[in-house]
C-alpha cells in the first residue's frame, strides 16, 4: 500500500504536498492553511470573494508561506472542476479541505424556509463539499494517497447537541456532509486504498459565522483538521468517522 505518511515522518515535514483549502479566505480554513502551509505545504485557497481572498494569500505571503488561490463558488459544479483542472498543482492535491460553509438564516424552521434558502445553503455546504471531491479525489484514489477532511458541525449529528431543530437548511447539509464522508470513506476501502476520509466537528469558533463570543479560536478549531491531514497513516489509522478535539465522536 502506498503510505501517505511515509514522507510525513521526514524532517522536511509537508514539503512537496499540496493542499486545497474551500473556505481558505477565512476562519477556520484560513487557520488551517496558515498551520498546513508552516509545516512545509504549498496552501491553495479557495474561496467566493477575490477580495478576501487577496487579503489572505497576502497575509500568508508575508509569514514566508508558499500560497496561491482559486476563486469560485464551490457550488457551481461546471466551474469549480474547470477552475480547479487550469491550475498546475489542484488536480493532484494530497490534502482536500471543505471548510467553506455558510450558516442558514435566523431560526430556518423546516416549514419556514424558502427553496432559495435551501439551495443556497445545500449548494455551499453540500454540493460543495461533493464538487471538490470530483474535482480531486479521482486523482486520490488513482495514486492510492490522500487525505480529505470535510468541515461538518455538531449541529448536523443524530446524537449529542445535532438535529434538535431550527436552522433546518445548515444542520441536514451538515448531516448529508457526514453521509458523504462515511460513504466514500467506505468506497475507498476505509483507508485500505491509501486514501483516508473523514469528518470534523469545530466548535463554537470566533469567525465571521461564530461571532466574536465564541469561546474557540480558529486555531483552535482547526487543529483536528490538521491533525486528521498529518497524522500517521498505517494498518490500525482509523478513517471514515466523525472527529472532534481529535477523538472520534458518533454520528
Ligand atoms: N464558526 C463556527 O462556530 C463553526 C461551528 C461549527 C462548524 N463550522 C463550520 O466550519 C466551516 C468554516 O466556518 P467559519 O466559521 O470559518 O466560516 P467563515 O468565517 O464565515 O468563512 C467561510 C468561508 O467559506 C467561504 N465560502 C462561503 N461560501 C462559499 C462559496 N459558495 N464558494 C466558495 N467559498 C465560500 C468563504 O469565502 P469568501 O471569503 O469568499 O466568502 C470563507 O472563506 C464551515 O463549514 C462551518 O459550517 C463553523
Amino acid at each position: 500500500m502506498t503510505s501517505f505518511s511515509d514522507s510525513l515522518t521526514t524532517a522536511s515535514g509537508l514539503a512537496e504536498k499540496v493542499a486545497v483549502i474551500t473556505g481558505g479566505s477565512r476562519g477556520i480554513g484560513f487557520a488551517a492553511a496558515k498551520e498546513l502551509g508552516t509545516l512545509g505545504a504549498t496552501v491553495i485557497l479557495v474561496g467566493k470573494s477575490p477580495e478576501n481572498l487577496q487579503f489572505a494569500v497576502s497575509a500568508l505571503i508575508d509569514i514566508g508561506l508558499d500560497v496561491d488561490s482559486i476563486c469560485v463558488d464551490v457550488s457551481d459544479n461546471e466551474q469549480v472542476l474547470e477552475k480547479i483542472n487550469q491550475h498546475s498543482l489542484a488536480p493532484q492535491a494530497d490534502i482536500l479541505i471543505n471548510s467553506a460553509g455558510v450558516m442558514s438564516e435566523k431560526m430556518a424552521k423546516t416549514l419556514r424556509t424558502s427553496t432559495q434558502e435551501w439551495h443556497r445553503v445545500m449548494g455551499t455546504n453540500l454540493d460543495g463539499t461533493f464538487n471538490l471531491i470530483s474535482a480531486i479525489g479521482p486523482q486520490m484514489a488513482g495514486r492510492k494517497s490522500g487525505r480529505i477532511i470535510n468541515v461538518s458541525a455538531c449541529l448536523g449529528r443524530f446524537s449529542g447537541p445535532g438535529l434538535a431543530g431550527g436552522l433546518a437548511p445548515y444542520r441536514i447539509s451538515k448531516t448529508a456532509v457526514n453521509a458523504l464522508t462515511k460513504n466514500l470513506a467506505a468506497e475507498l476501502g476505509n483507508g485500505s486504498r491509501g486514501v483516508l476520509v473523514d469528518a470534523m466537528c469545530p466548535n463554537h469558533t470566533r469567525t465571521d459565522m461564530g461571532g466574536p463570543d465564541a469561546p474557540r479560536s480558529p486555531e483552535e478549531a482547526a487543529d483536528t483538521i490538521v491533525w486528521l491531514a498529518t497524522r500517521e497513516h498505517n494498518s490500525k489509522t482509523q478513517t471514515g468517522l466523525l472527529w472532534e478535539d481529535r477523538n472520534i465522536v458518533p454520528w
